[in-house]
């Protein structure tokens, strides 16, 4: 029987968890720090580690608990761990981590890396400049016109980007970023970018340092409001699959920008292992752009390619570290739909401590058709939001900005978004709020071919 750690405390960590739970070799899934989910979730516990004060004390913290706890292996959800070298520091320490080296992760970490990689190695992506000095970044943007996007270098949680519809918008994201450090050290150096048009898609897949696993296709939903209105969020839903990903965009996404990474991590000494995942842009000749890298798998990308994930995560996860990733896995052949309910505020700020009601009696039956994944949720039981174990008869309560993610299973895209609205619509807590149109690009085109 196998121990499994898994890292976060997301909506993409709660479907880690439970697909690896799911599987009849797996004796305990921890979860460190985990969520009100993950508390609830059968087989699963969640882990609060003694507050680090340095990045080498937290992998230090992991490292211990793996140790005592024979873990067999630690899967990585977000992206900070991962760019300060947890899997390094696991894989010093003798433990299987399953996720990139700091050195591939800045993929994510930096926008100036990445920018330059893909530059390097031919990879389709926006043409840009990177800048420090406010001054010479808005004569750039006079010379180059509106629309325009701006990024903050680092690490921003999804929301350092704007795209400015107008040169004063553009200035005005200068000045947050580089004047007034609005992102703080994330913020001290920007991108600027040729905005590229087209359909977005989330090309996610599995890296063992040669082979590659492409998961099924996803589609996130980043702006705040229906209409893909409002300002950018770390994702405000997705489905799976993606059918602005046809067979030749995908075959063209492995070509020009996968196996590219792979290859150039090769040559670079150090080979990527893990989830990665390329930002696509895909434009009307059916031609990819990579919008960004992430080193991790998507969030809400997770929860609705994980409903159609057959295979057993925990045997991929296993065949990746052993660099014997299968070319496919097995998937069901429905399509998936996940729903964002986001708290008050967001994605400006979050609001904390709010009661939620509504929420379905965990199924015992792991098949069911629609799940819902916590993100920030705790238990009420004291004020320090607790994500402890133990939370039956407890209230659950909001915890930060993404808080749930209702994701159903169905024969089409419509049924699955109609089959998580009447669930999500169930579901109520002060200032909840969320997307009615997550889905529209597919379901256009399911309407179209009615
Ligand atoms: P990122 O964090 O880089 O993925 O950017 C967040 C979102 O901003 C993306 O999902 C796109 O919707 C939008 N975006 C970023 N870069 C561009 C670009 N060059 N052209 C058009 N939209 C973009
Ligand atoms: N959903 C977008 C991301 O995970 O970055």
């Amino acid at each position: 029987m196998m121990n499994i750690l898994v890292i976060g405390s997301g909506g993409r960590e709660h479907a880690l968890a439970w697909q690896c739970a799911k599987d009849d070799n797996v004796q305990h899934v921890y979860v460190v720090p985990g969520n009100a989910g993950t508390a609830l979730e059968p087989k699963c516990q969640n882990v609060v580690l003694e507050p680090a004060h340095s990045e080498a004390d937290e992998h230090s913290a992991v490292i211990e608990f793996c140790q005592n706890n024979a873990i067999d292996m630690v899967i990585v959800g977000p992206e900070a761990p991962l760019v300060t070298g947890i899997v390094d520091a696991c894989r010093a320490a003798g433990i299987k981590a399953w996720g990139p080296t700091a050195y591939c992760a800045q993929l994510e970490g930096s926008k100036t890396f990445a920018k330059e990689f893909m530059a390097q190695n031919d990879i389709p992506t926006a043409a840009y400049q990177g800048f420090t000095d406010a001054d010479a970044a808005k004569a750039y943007i006079d010379e180059q016109g509106a629309p325009i996007v701006i990024k903050a270098d680092g690490l921003a949680a999804g929301k350092g980007v704007i795209v400015a519809e107008t040169v004063e918008q553009a200035h005005d994201a200068i000045d947050d970023m580089l004047a007034d450090n609005k992102f703080g050290d994330a913020g001290s150096r920007v991108v600027i970018e040729q905005f590229l048009q087209g359909e977005e898609a989330s090309f996610i897949c599995m890296v063992d340092g040669k082979n590659i696993l492409p998961m099924a296709t996803s589609q996130d939903h980043k702006r705040a409001f229906e209409g893909d209105t409002g300002p950018n969020t770390g994702g405000m839903g997705a489905y799976s699959p993606a059918p602005v990903v046809t067979q030749e965009v995908h075959d063209k996404v492995m070509a020009q920008v996968i196996q590219p990474v792979v290859n150039a991590m090769n040559a670079a000494g150090h080979p990527y292992t893990g989830f990665l995942y390329a930002g696509l842009m895909i434009d009307k000749a059916g031609d990819p752009y990579v919008i960004e890298f992430n080193c991790r798998f998507g969030d809400p990308e997770t929860q609705p390619i994980l409903m159609r994930l057959q295979s057993s995560m925990v045997d991929l996860v296993a065949q990746g570290l052993a660099g014997q990733l299968p070319s496919d896995a097995q998937w069901d052949a429905r399509p998936a739909l996940g729903i964002v309910v986001a708290s008050k505020g967001y994605p400006e700020t979050s609001s904390k401590g709010d009661v939620i009601a509504g929420l379905p009696e965990l199924d015992a039956n792991s098949d069911s058709a629609v799940k819902v994944f916590h993100a920030g949720t705790a238990f009420s039981h004291d004020s320090n939001a607790d994500t402890a174990n133990t939370g039956n008869n407890k209230e659950v309560i909001t915890n930060g900005g993404r808080v749930l993610c209702v994701t159903a299973l169905a024969d089409t895209i419509s049924e699955a978004q109609q089959a998580a609205l009447a669930v999500t619509g169930a579901i109520s807590f002060d200032g909840a709020q969320y997307r009615r149109d997550i889905g529209h690009h597919a379901i256009t085109r399911e309407k179209a071919k009615a």
